[in-house]
């Protein structure tokens, strides 16, 4: 048995991390990440904000129903509707927590809720015991904790335990706080609230002046016992702490921290890379943990050091956060039934045997250009094959691409549309340039590209290209993925895959469009 008191994992990829612009998620790639968080042994995956939109409450639904694990929260506002909302999505879930917020700074108090406190702490009592009335676990958040008065804090947080809270965050929703500042706030908190001994404090940290991750570690060494945190540090704005870095600090520094998660660390690059590829936000090649340089030692005197004794110059190892782990899986002779087996093992869940045989024939065409298939060549396959919508409009029949020194490519694209073979020809500044121009003078689609990211899924020259980009029109913004061993080709097919998304009823919501 540890003494060590267990630091509980509250992962917000999912509501905080989809508030990035840009990075809203279908139900589909949504249910892919919480298994892998499930997997991870994540103890808390907030799900999203039911109320916010179908599409929010379908993926709540869909994770309750799905994961059991983990357990699964909904965001609300200490509203009535938004709580009943929030246990209606969670009916299904194994166990469940409803998550309620209110404003406590004066700025929030006076100017967006224009509430005075006394009515403030009796809205956050009505709605914890209106949250009680569903389940046992409810959360309370004191949003912009970090610009509020410490004794104002002391009262809303007695009152909010009282009615039945289990777990109190203090969000620095604005990243403002320093952390000795922050630490002391946790710290002075848990001291003063008399009740405090009969919950969770807990940290959410924003991280608009970089230090969301100190602070939340600041926060743990003086008694918080929950962080919020997101895969690749994804959220509104500058982000929120990073799963990852929060995980590895207490981890590695366990001589400093009196706290152990019980989080599977082996799943975090997996994790990072899914989330990479399914927001399209690549990862930065020195982030922390995550990052493709984040284990590589390029100076000679640290490889000399290194090769004689890993601990010279390596705190951790990159084995245990899931480097190096994309053993080679499948090859071309692999059949139908070691390819689900395979998704199986990475939590990937496809709903349909339809489905199920488009990305067997994709892979299938995929070993034919490219001899090893690793893990993440399966996760781009699937997105690729599962953010397609149900009906296409417009489908890449071939292309070709000329492209030589001292001249203009030429790009021609003969696509299906509605049915019928169309073609045409364009020149552009590059390939991509070229083959985005004659796939429009087809379309003639209207949208704005505002986003083109390019990424290799794996190391060599015959890994995939997977692009991601991300249109808009008439304020509607879709995220397009495509995938191949050529990035022109993979260039052509997110676009498609974006023109499709657009047309389709199926779309992505942004997290809180209608709150
Ligand atoms: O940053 C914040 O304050 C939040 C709350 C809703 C917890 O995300
Ligand atoms: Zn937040």
């Amino acid at each position: 048995m540890s003494a060590k008191d267990k630091l509980v994992i509250f992962d917000t990829t999912l509501r905080d991390g989809e508030q990035s612009p840009g990075a809203s998620m279908t139900k589909e790639e949504k249910l892919r990440i919480a298994r892998v968080l499930e997997k991870m042994r994540v103890d808390v995956i907030e799900a999203g904000f039911a109320i916010a939109s179908p599409g929010d409450f379908g993926a709540v639904q869909a994770i309750a129903n799905t994961v059991k694990d983990s357990r699964i929260c909904s965001l609300s506002r200490a509203l009535d509707k938004d709580i009943d909302r929030a246990a209606e999505a969670l009916k299904g879930a194994n166990a469940s927590r409803i998550h309620t917020f209110i404003a406590t700074s004066p700025i929030h108090m006076k100017y967006k809720l224009q509430m005075e406190p006394d009515a403030v702490i009796e809205q956050a009592v009505r709605a914890v015991k209106r949250a009680r009335s569903h389940t046992d676990d409810v959360e309370f958040s004191c949003e912009d904790a970090g610009r509020s008065e410490i004794d104002f804090l002391c009262r809303i947080i007695e009152a909010a335990i009282d009615a039945g809270a289990s777990t109190i965050n203090i969000p620095d929703t604005v990243g403002y706080a320093i952390p000795e500042q922050y630490g002391n706030t946790i710290g002075q908190l848990i001291q003063r609230i008399p009740n405090s001994d009969k919950a969770i404090f807990s940290v959410h940290c924003h991280n608009d002046l970089g230090l969301a991750v100190a602070n939340s570690l600041s926060a743990v060494a003086q008694g918080a016992r929950q962080v919020e945190c997101t895969i690749n540090g994804l959220g509104e704005r500058a982000g929120n702490a990073s799963l990852e870095e929060v995980v590895m600090a207490v981890r590695t520094r366990s001589d400093l921290f009196d706290v152990e998660t019980g989080i599977d660390t082996t799943q975090i690059v997996p994790a990072s890379k899914l989330v990479s590829s399914i927001t399209g936000f690549p990862v930065q090649p020195n982030k922390a943990i995550v990052g493709a340089n984040a284990f590589a030692h390029e100076s000679g005197i640290h490889q000399d050091g290194v090769l004689k004794h890993r601990e010279t110059y390596e705190i951790m190892q990159a084995e245990a956060v899931g480097w190096h782990t994309n053993s080679l899986v499948l090859g071309k002779l692999s059949g139908r039934n070691a390819f689900r087996t395979r998704l199986e093992e990475l939590g990937i869940a496809l709903e349909s045997e339809s489905e199920l045989n488009a990305a067997f024939a994709a892979f299938k065409e995929l070993a034919d250009k490219k001899h090893e298939i690793f893990d993440e060549d399966l996760h781009a396959l699937v997105s690729d094959s599962v953010s397609k919508p149900k009906e296409e409009k417009y489908e890449l029949v071939c292309m070709s691409v000329a492209s030589e020194t001292g001249v203009r490519p030429v790009s021609k694209v003969t696509l299906k549309i509605d049915g019928e073979e169309v073609s045409a020809e364009s020149e552009g500044g590059g390939p991509v340039d070229a083959t985005y121009s004659a796939i429009e003078k087809l379309a003639q689609s209207g949208i704005n590209l505002q986003l083109y990211s390019v990424n290799n899924i794996t190391s060599g020259t015959d890994s995939q290209g997977e692009v991601t980009v991300r249109v808009e029109r008439g304020g509607r913004i879709v995220n397009g993925l495509g995938a191949d061993t050529d990035i022109v080709i993979a260039s052509a097919k997110a676009y498609i895959n974006a023109l499709n998304l657009m047309e389709s009823a199926d779309e992505r919501q942004h997290p809180q469009g209608d709150v």
